[in-house]
């Protein structure tokens, strides 16, 4: 009579607990994408909620957007001064002889040792912020270990040029790199 009623029993939890389970398994995981008629839809309108995510992210400032004197806020007064009366070819011409463009190349599509000057204008805008684009590009010739471009290694570039060229040379140089960016067209 006892073990009757303690198998009844048994048998009872026993049948609670597969229900238990039939419940937890057939609960809808709200997070869940089912297989309904607008499956196809809600994962379009994922994807394309991931791109404009992703358009927002690499959206930067481009040098042309800049007022004249965010370009060269922050700059020494000399350098400043100097870049007033710069000449951009004369820039050049010292990248060639002091050897810059055996580490840096106009072209995109050609691996350096250093980053490309393609547009490097429009990249000095946003690399540090607070820091304009005129002041970057001296800080990256006179003193290169103030920031490091990402992926590129530290202490290659001669950190020396702001004793090597005057004050008129670094201002040409970076006239010269202003001038690479994607509204003048070159
Ligand atoms: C021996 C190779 C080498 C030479 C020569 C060289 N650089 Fe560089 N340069 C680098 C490397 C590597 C970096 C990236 C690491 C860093 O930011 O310091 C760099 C970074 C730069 C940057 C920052 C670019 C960016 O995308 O942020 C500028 C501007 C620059 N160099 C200008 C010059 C100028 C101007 C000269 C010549 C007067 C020159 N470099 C000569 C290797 C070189």
């Amino acid at each position: 009579m006892k073990s009757k009623r303690a198998r009844r029993i048994g048998c009872l939890v026993a049948s609670l607990m597969v229900l238990g389970l039939v419940v937890t398994a057939c609960t809808p995981d709200a997070a869940q994408l089912i297989i309904s008629p607008q499956l196809g839809s809600q994962l379009t309108a994922l994807e394309s909620g991931n791109e404009i995510v992703a358009a927002a992210a690499v959206e930067a400032p481009k040098l042309s957007e800049l007022a004249p004197e965010q370009i060269v806020a922050g700059l020494p007064d000399d350098v400043a001064a100097a870049l007033d009366a710069a000449d951009p070819a004369n820039g050049e011409q010292i990248s060639l002889a002091r050897g810059c463009i055996g580490c840096h190349a106009l072209d995109p599509n050609v691996t350096m040792t250093g980053p490309t000057w393609y547009h490097v204008g429009d990249t000095a805008v946003s690399r540090v912020p607070g820091e304009s684009p005129a002041l970057y590009l001296y800080h990256s010739i006179v003193n290169p270990g103030s920031f490091v471009a990402p992926n590129y290694p530290n202490n290659i570039m001669p950190a020396n040029y702001g004793e090597q060229l005057s004050v008129q040379e670094l201002a040409d140089l970076i006239d010269y790199l202003l001038q690479q960016n994607a509204a003048n067209a070159s």
